[in-house]
């Protein structure tokens, strides 16, 4: 017996397809495979954005549009085997914000959380409910959502970050909003310190109850990581496949700083060659110091300082460095571990 379908079965098949075809009807069986997979079959590709190419743009969009005009002059990462979806994986946004002195990117607020990771210069500032912090390199900002948010540069060096956010999630959910104020940046009622005052020295207020599951501390400065890192380089050894690796937490909960971004900051030794890992989140990195290699899949990307680049969902991936390295990155991992959707290999 032939598994081919007979001609006239094939047309009566078809015949019944384009009849159902009519009334939003369609035949499971002719996508069934393409469906349930045995393991994640994800569009995003493997790729590697190098700074020294992107800088260029990035000052050239500079000179060709303001960020006020812009509301957000982004240039948006996209993976290419998602281009045109403005997304760097499946499930996240990533794009790298100009911000050039004196400038000031409107306030305003959505449903989508956001993460800002500095890369490039020092001195400007996010303002996050009414209250300012002024941002270095390596630095993490976290505006949860539907918190209102505004940008400016008071400095004299233009200033790029790494925006992440979770867009295609709450695209996928339907449940976007957006706000814009009247005034195009909110009152300033509090300082840059009041929240690290609060929840920055795994002490907080008694009495202090989240009202969401969004981390209350939204500056996270890269000195601290940075010192911790080195000591817990200096004690323990490292992961064989991820070296001395810190996530981001909320410190009132012990969960992930944001509800449906995992972020992390890793340190890899010198010298360091890592064994073959593969987790389910598709992940964006930004390296903040340091040389080495990410091999993912058959590809392999040499990276050094303010590059990002991006590993698929269950592709197996090699981290290598030659001098030490610090790498940023952040993923869906919250939303697939509270899911039980979360897996990993090594
Ligand atoms: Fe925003």
């Amino acid at each position: 017996m032939s598994a081919v379908p007979q001609p006239n079965v094939a047309a009566e098949r078809k015949a019944f397809y384009d009849k159902i075809d009519k009334a939003n009807v369609a035949p499971l069986w002719e996508v069934l495979h393409g469906i349930l997979t045995p393991t994640p079959n994800t569009p995003c590709k493997p790729y590697l954005w190098k700074w020294d190419a992107v800088w260029p743009w990035i000052q050239e969009a500079g000179r060709l549009i303001t960020a006020k005009e812009a509301e957000r002059r982004v240039l948006v990462l996209e993976n290419p085997g998602l281009r045109g979806r403005t997304r760097v994986t499946h499930s996240m946004y990533a794009g790298l914000q100009l911000i050039l002195p004196g400038e000031v990117a409107p306030a305003h607020r959505h449903s989508q959380s956001a993460l800002r990771f500095i890369v490039h210069g020092k001195g400007a500032y996010t303002a996050v409910d009414g209250e300012r912090v002024t941002m270095s390199p390596g630095d993490f900002v976290i505006t949860p959502s539907w918190t209102w948010h505004d940008h400016g540069n008071p400095s004299s060096e233009p200033m790029v970050w790494l925006d992440g956010l979770d867009i295609a999630i709450v695209e996928l959910l339907d449940a976007q909003f957006l706000e814009r104020p009247p005034e195009e940046s909110q009152q300033t009622t509090r300082t840059g310190g009041e929240s690290f005052a609060r929840f920055g020295n795994t002490m907080m207020p008694v009495g202090f109850t989240p009202k969401s599951k969004t981390s209350p501390l939204f500056w996270y400065p890269y000195d601290r990581t940075r010192d911790a890192l080195a000591e817990l380089a200096r004690a323990d050894a490292p992961h064989p496949c991820y070296g001395h690796k810190l996530k981001y937490t909320n410190p009132a909960t012990g969960g992930w700083a944001i509800p449906t971004i995992g972020s992390c900051m890793q340190l890899l030794p010198k010298g360091f060659r890592g064994q073959p890992y593969r987790s389910t989140d598709s992940t964006c990195y930004s390296v903040v110091e340091g040389k080495g290699r990410i091999k993912a899949g058959d590809e392999t990307f040499a990276f050094g300082p303010k590059d990002h680049f991006v590993v698929p969902s269950w592709m197996p991936s090699v981290l290598e460095a030659d001098s030490e390295a610090v790498l940023f990155s952040f993923s869906d991992r919250p939303v697939q571990e509270v899911l039980d959707l979360w897996r990993e290999a090594y």
